[in-house]
C-alpha cells in the first residue's frame, strides 16, 4: 500500500496526527484495511497528504502502542490481528460482524429469497444486448417521471388479465421497490391519515410508519386474514393488507372481510385501502382470487405489486397503482422527481413482457415453487403433528407451528448453530405475543434447491431436537 487518501482538516483543534490515527484506526475497525497490510512508509505519505513525517511517526506510534499495527525493523508497519484485542471486539463494527455471520450460514430460509436456478439468462442477456446499443441512445435520457409509458401499457394489461385491476398506464408509478414507493403514498395521503397495520405484517411497514412518525395501530391477523371488524374500534383511515397471501402468515383474505374491508373505506371520503399483492402470481390451490382493487366501485384501493417475487428481488421495481383522484394530486406534488427505477432496466423488461417471456416464466415458475412446495409439505408431515403447516396455498414460505416447550429463540439459535438460518413469527409482530403460544417459524423455501429441500429441512428439525415419539 503506497498512499492512504484521508481528509485531513487543517483548520480545527484536533491535532492532525489524531485526526490521521482516528482515521486509520476506523479504516482497520471496519475493515477497510485488511490484517497484514503493510501501511505508506512515513515518508511517501508524508508527501502524499502534504504533511509533515513527524505528524505520520506520532499517528503510527500510538497505532503501535495500542497494537492495531505493528512496526518491524527495516521493513514497515503492518496492521495486526485485531481478534487479540479485546477492545476492538466492543467496537467492531455490524458490518464485520455480519460478514463473517453470512460465512457461516450454510441455509438460508428468508422468504425473501427466490429459485435462481431457472431465470432466463439468455433472454435476458439478449434483450440487454439490444438495448445498450448506439441506435437505442434514447434510454441515456431521463424518462418520463413515472416510468417509460410502454413499460406501463405492459404492466397494465398484465394486471387486468391476472388480477382484474382495472386502470390506464396513466394510473401506474413505476418505484425502485415497494419500499420506495410507500413512502411516496404516505406523503400523499398526508399528515392526517392513520394507518392500520396488520399484524403480524411486512416489517417495513412498522418501520416506515415509526420513522415518519406517522401514526399505525396494529390490526390482529387470523385464519381468514385481518380482522377488519377491528377497525371499527379505531380511527384508522387507510388499512395497510397483503389480501392474497397475508405476509407472513400465509392466510388468505376471506370473500366475507373482502367486503367489510370495501365498505369500511366507503363509510367516510378520506379511507383508503393499501393493497400489497406482492406475490399473487404464485398461487397453487383453487380458483384466483381476484385484487381488491378489481372490485372497488368507488377509487379507494391503491394497489402496489413488484417484479421481486416474479422476476428476481435485486431488479428493484415495483409499481402503484393510484385512483384517479390520488393520481391528480401526484403529479401535482411529485411530477418533478424523476424514476428511481433505470430506463435500461425498464427497457429490457418491456421487452421482456412484450414477447410473451415474463408469461412463461412465470409459468414455469409456478411449476416449479409448487413443486418446491409439495416437497416441504412431504417432508414436513414426517414430523406431523409436532410440527404443522399453515399458508401454504401460495406464494414462496409457510408458517410452521411447533409444538413444543422450546420457546421461538431457543428453536432460532439451536438452527443458527447449525449454520440454518430461519425467521421466527415474532420479528414481525409489533407489541407482545401470547406467552403460552406454540412458537412458529416463517419458513422461505424459494431459494433452497429443488433436490436439497428434505435435507434442509431433516437438518432443521434434528437441529431442534424435537423428534417424533414412535
Ligand atoms: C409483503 C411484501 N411486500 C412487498 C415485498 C417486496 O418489496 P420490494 O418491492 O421492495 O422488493 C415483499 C418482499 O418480500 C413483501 O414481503
Amino acid at each position: 500500500m503506497d498512499y492512504l487518501m484521508f481528509q485531513l482538516e487543517k483548520d480545527t483543534h484536533t491535532p492532525l496526527y489524531e485526526q490521521l490515527y482516528n482515521e486509520i484506526k476506523g479504516a482497520i475497525i471496519d475493515g477497510t484495511i485488511k490484517e497484514g497490510a503493510k501501511l505508506p512508509s512515513k515518508k511517501k505519505l508524508a508527501e502524499y497528504l502534504a504533511i509533515s513525517q513527524t505528524t505520520i511517526e506520532f499517528a503510527y506510534s500510538q497505532l503501535v502502542a495500542e497494537g492495531f499495527i505493528s512496526s518491524e525493523a527495516r521493513k514497515g508497519f503492518y496492521v495486526q490481528n485485531l481478534e487479540e484485542l479485546a477492545l476492538i471486539e466492543k467496537e467492531s463494527p455490524v458490518i464485520v460482524m455480519e460478514e463473517k455471520e453470512m460465512d457461516t450460514i450454510s441455509i438460508d430460509f428468508s422468504p425473501g429469497k427466490i429459485d435462481t436456478e431457472s431465470f432466463p439468462f439468455s433472454v435476458w442477456r439478449k434483450y440487454s444486448k439490444e438495448i445498450i446499443n448506439d441506435v437505442n441512445k434514447d434510454f441515456l435520457q431521463l424518462g418520463h417521471p413515472q416510468g417509460d409509458y410502454v413499460l406501463r401499457q405492459q404492466i397494465s394489461s398484465y394486471l387486468y388479465q391476472s388480477r382484474g385491476v382495472k386502470c390506464t398506464p396513466e394510473q401506474i408509478i413505476l418505484g425502485s421497490g415497494t419500499e420506495q414507493l410507500m413512502p411516496l403514498i404516505i406523503r400523499l395521503l398526508g399528515k392526517e391519515a392513520i394507518y392500520g397495520i396488520e399484524n403480524p405484517g411486512y416489517p417495513l411497514t412498522h418501520h416506515l410508519f415509526l420513522d415518519d412518525k406517522q401514526k399505525s395501530i396494529p390490526i390482529p391477523v387470523d385464519s381468514e386474514g385481518a380482522v377488519v371488524s377491528k377497525l371499527d374500534d379505531t380511527n384508522a383511515t387507510v388499512m395497510y393488507v397483503t389480501p392474497s397471501h397475508q405476509f407472513p402468515t400465509g392466510a388468505v383474505l376471506s370473500a366475507t372481510r373482502r367486503s367489510q374491508l370495501l365498505s369500511w373505506a366507503y363509510q367516510q371520503d378520506n379511507r383508503y385501502i393499501i393493497e400489497d399483492d406482492y406475490d399473487s402470481e404464485f398461487r397453487y390451490t383453487g380458483r384466483p382470487i381476484p385484487s381488491l382493487q378489481g372490485i372497488d366501485q368507488n377509487q379507494r384501493v391503491i394497489y402496489l405489486s413488484t417484479f421481486s417475487k416474479s422476476l428476481m428481488p435485486s431488479l428493484r421495481i415495483a409499481y402503484a397503482v393510484l385512483p384517479e383522484s390520488l393520481i391528480m394530486q401526484y403529479k401535482q406534488k411529485f411530477s418533478y422527481y424523476a424514476a428511481t427505477v433505470p430506463r435500461m432496466d425498464q427497457q429490457i423488461l418491456t421487452k421482456f413482457m412484450d414477447s410473451g417471456h415474463f408469461a412463461k416464466h412465470l409459468n414455469k415458475m409456478r411449476k416449479i415453487y409448487k413443486r418446491k412446495l409439495e416437497i416441504v409439505t412431504k417432508t414436513i408431515a414426517n414430523f406431523n403433528p409436532i410440527v404443522t403447516i399453515s399458508g401454504e396455498q401460495s406464494g414462496m414460505h409457510i408458517l410452521l407451528t411447533i409444538r413444543t416447550c422450546k420457546r421461538e429463540e431457543e428453536l432460532i439459535a439451536l438452527a443458527r448453530q447449525t449454520g440454518i438460518r430461519v425467521y421466527g413469527l415474532r420479528e414481525y409482530i409489533t407489541g407482545d405475543l401470547e406467552n403460552d403460544s406454540d412458537p412458529q417459524i416463517v419458513l422461505g423455501f424459494g431459494g433452497i434447491d429443488t433436490n436439497d429441500i428434505p435435507s434442509s429441512i431433516n437438518a432443521l428439525i434434528n437441529a431442534w431436537e424435537i423428534r417424533k415419539t414412535p
